[in-house]
């Protein structure tokens, strides 16, 4: 039977771990930082958020050409973030106090600093040559083929001391391994086994759809779509290195190795419901438990997600329609890549009134939802100086330091982050824990009513999902187990007020608008402008009583 898998019920967050809290006074925040704020995160009680697992970004020894993703030791500790003692201490840490750790496995590339790579690029007969993805020049000298990197320029970099390109589909500096090679696969399997001995709970997979290419790297066609304005790598289709059907075996490797230590991976992919159900494993469930549905960030390979009724109820319709049975959906709002919910938004001044609805929409689908930290006190992109720009890949304005500014705790200088010069700049001193944590009103009270409703109520966890029939601008559905009263979850994404038709009378439980909370409703809701609401109605959906 699946159901009792602790992620099934889980809310989880993300942190990116320079950026949450910073114990020693170097501008950069540490895994002792962590440790410190895992009470804030869940003390058991519900003052604290109440979040349930943490997903780490990447704290291993790195150059930090990537801020981690750079990987030159997987197993190990950046002395920026502190050591594997530490590590020790944070999975004990997390693991009284109830919550899961999640590391970052990054196995598409390492560094080029990491000792497989200094070894293979250093002759053509090294024994570990074969662990990366190098091939001859084209006979006129240019790459062997068309390939763009994620972070623009081509996928291939000449290395003249053996004479031929590797492939990297980001940085050169993260040559990308061979996995079609067994020493790399028994290798990184091992970097598993290494983590979950030590008490991990999990990873989420970086770039987990990379990690095996056509095996002879043919042309990508050209993108019939790109506009000019459009990434750069947009410029054609990844057909033969993004989703190859080959990622899949590599995928039920991963899983095996997981499912010896009843480990789990949430794998970062990109895709419609047809594409995302492969990572899943398809109808056998031998896959990843979770693969991330980003779409309610950016549409499948098109721009950021509009806030609009008609299209989350497409996504979200998408998504059940396709996945298997027993597949669990995983949404985001945001992460380290992506710029903030609240500045997407907020292109008429009400990006902050669209989050409080967001956050309802995805603590109330059926699904684990991730939250990126901050978000929970509505932080905002952040504009960098010029001088004080960090991240190497700019894809987007800026590139991605916007989204990953520090924590703000409290209104100090510091803002309760670090008593040294932060690593980037913070945002509008105003937002930050302190002043939200005994406002009722605010995004960080939204936040924990909305989670500990969710560990209240089984139906909110475990309950099944039907689109139920609404005015266009509000997306309103079900959710419903047995010998429990139903929730509807109701999102109006309209700046006018609108009325919905419930399935019975009911009690708002959470919503956007505090006032509305604990209101009787009748067989009908009014919404107002931009708000969200869940309301627990009395009558038991037909046919669940008889199961
Ligand atoms: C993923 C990460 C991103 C990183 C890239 C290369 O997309 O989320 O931050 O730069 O992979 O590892």
């Amino acid at each position: 039977m699946q159901g009792a898998e602790w992620w099934r019920e889980a809310v989880a967050y993300q942190i990116y771990p320079r950026s949450f809290q910073d114990s020693n006074g170097d501008g950069i925040g540490d895994i002792p930082g962590i440790i410190a704020r895992l009470d804030y995160l869940n003390d058991g009680t519900e003052r604290s958020l109440g979040i349930d697992a943490i997903w780490l970004s990447p704290t291993f020894p790195s150059p930090m050409k990537d801020f981690g993703y750079d990987v030159s030791d997987y197993l190990d500790v950046h002395p920026d973030f502190g050591t594997l003692a530490d590590m020790d201490r944070l999975i004990a840490e997390c693991h009284g106090r109830g919550i899961r750790l999640l590391l970052d496995y990054v196995p598409n590339h390492t560094s080029d600093m990491h000792p497989w790579f200094i070894e293979s690029r250093s002759s053509r007969t090294a024994p570990k040559r074969d662990w990366y993805v190098w091939r001859d020049a084209k006979p006129d000298g240019s790459p062997p083929n068309n390939w763009l990197a994620v972070f623009g320029g081509p996928a291939w970099e000449f290395d003249t001391a053996t004479g031929q390109y590797y492939l990297h589909s980001f940085l050169k500096e993260q040559p990308d391994l061979n996995w079609r090679n067994p020493g790399v696969v028994a290798a990184m399997h091992d970097v598993l086994r290494f983590w979950l001995a030590r008490g991990i709970d999990g990873f989420r997979i970086d770039v987990m759809g990379m990690v095996l290419k056509h095996p002879d790297y043919p042309d990508n066609p050209p993108n019939p779509n790109w506009r000019s304005g459009d990434e750069d790598r947009f410029r054609q289709l990844t057909t033969n290195n993004v989703n190859h059907p080959d990622v899949f075996d590599a995928v039920r490797g991963i899983r095996a190795v997981l499912d010896e230590f009843g480990g789990m991976a949430v794998g970062e992919v990109f895709g419609n419901g047809e594409q995302l159900r492969r990572f899943y494993g398809s109808d056998a469930l031998d896959g990843l438990q979770l693969a991330f549905d980003f779409r309610l960030i950016r549409e499948h390979e098109g721009p950021y997600a509009p806030w609009d009724a008609d299209y989350l109820r497409r996504v979200v319709e998408d998504s059940s329609r396709n996945l298997p049975a027993g597949a669990q959906p995983c949404y985001a709002l945001d992460n380290h890549d992506r710029f903030r919910l609240a500045s997407r938004l907020n292109h008429d001044g009400l990006g902050q009134q669209r989050a409080r609805a967001a956050v309802l929409l995805l603590l109330g689908l059926r699904g684990t939802p991730f939250l990126y930290y901050g978000a929970e006190i509505g932080m905002v992109d952040v504009d960098i100086p010029e001088d004080r720009l960090q991240d190497p890949a700019r894809f987007h304005y800026q590139g991605r330091d916007p989204e990953r500014t520090p924590m703000q705790w409290d209104a100090s200088a510091g803002r309760g982050f670090t008593t040294g010069e932060p690593w980037l700049p913070y945002g509008p001193i105003e937002i930050n824990v302190e002043a939200q944590r005994s406002d009722p009103d605010s995004m960080l009270s939204l936040h924990r009513r909305a989670i500990w409703r969710r560990k209240e109520l089984s139906v909110l966890r475990w309950g099944s999902y039907r689109l139920l029939d609404s005015p266009a601008p509000v997306f309103a559905f079900e959710r419903a187990t047995a010998g429990e009263r139903p929730v509807v979850v109701a999102v109006n994404t309209s700046t006018a007020p609108m009325t919905l038709e419930l399935p019975g009378s009911g009690t708002v439980l959470v919503a956007t608008h505090m006032e509305m909370e604990g209101r009787r409703t009748g067989g009908s809701i009014e919404l107002p402008p931009l708000a969200a609401a869940w309301v627990q109605v009395e009558t038991l959906p037909s046919g669940i009583l008889r199961q």
